[in-house]
């Protein structure tokens, strides 16, 4: 029988949901190589400011200072992060939210998630960014059939 899950109640509950999510977006086909091979990012280092960013959501911490937005417009500028980044980042943050906690604070990091989405992906769209995904980065061959436009 499956365990009745409890909300999300402390830091150390914040960090253990961002370190499962990261589990399985480092991996991800979709979403992964951006962590990995554009933004090269440093786990231990960014952990700990991710969960104060969920602290300060969802417990009403003071821990995170804001800037949320600027990292990925810089990442932006290296690699298009399009709504169907975002739509397979929000995936594997529900996914993942539902199977370590159930109740208020669960809903509302999804629905957080959600808004945040939405807001910087408006946003990147009025910035420049590159064609198309810098050689080799998704490990994809990318072939176009016809012309458009
Ligand atoms: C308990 C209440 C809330 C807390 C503590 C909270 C906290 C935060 C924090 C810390 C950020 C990151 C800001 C930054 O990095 O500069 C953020 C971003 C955002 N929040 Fe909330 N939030 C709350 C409620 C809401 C509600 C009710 C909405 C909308 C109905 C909302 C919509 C947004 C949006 C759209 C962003 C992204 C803004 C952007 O484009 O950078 N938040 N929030
Ligand atoms: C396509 C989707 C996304 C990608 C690829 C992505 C990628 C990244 C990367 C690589 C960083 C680390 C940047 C660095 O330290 O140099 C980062 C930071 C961050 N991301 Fe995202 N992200 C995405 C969506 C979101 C969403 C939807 C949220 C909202 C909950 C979010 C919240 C944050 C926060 C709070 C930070 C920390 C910023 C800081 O250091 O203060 N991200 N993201």
């Amino acid at each position: 029988m499956r365990e009745r899950l409890r909300d999300i109640e402390s830091r150390a509950d914040c960090e253990r949901l961002v370190r499962a999510f990261y589990g399985r977006a480092l991996d991800d086909p979709i979403i992964g190589f951006i962590f990995v091979d554009v933004a090269r990012l440093d786990l231990e280092a960014h952990v700990p400011r991710i969960t104060s960013f969920w602290e300060t959501v969802l417990l009403g911490a003071r821990s995170y200072g804001g800037g949320a937005f600027r990292p990925h417009a810089e990442l932006h500028a290296k690699v298009e992060l399009r709504e169907g980044h975002f739509a397979q980042w929000l995936h594997l943050w529900s996914r993942t939210v539902d199977e370590l906690f159930a109740g208020e604070r669960a809903e509302l990091a999804k629905a957080h998630a959600l808004r945040v989405a939405r807001a910087f992906h408006g946003r990147l769209r009025t910035l420049p960014s590159p064609p198309g995904p810098p050689p080799g980065a998704t490990g994809l061959t990318v072939t176009q059939h016809g012309r458009r436009g």
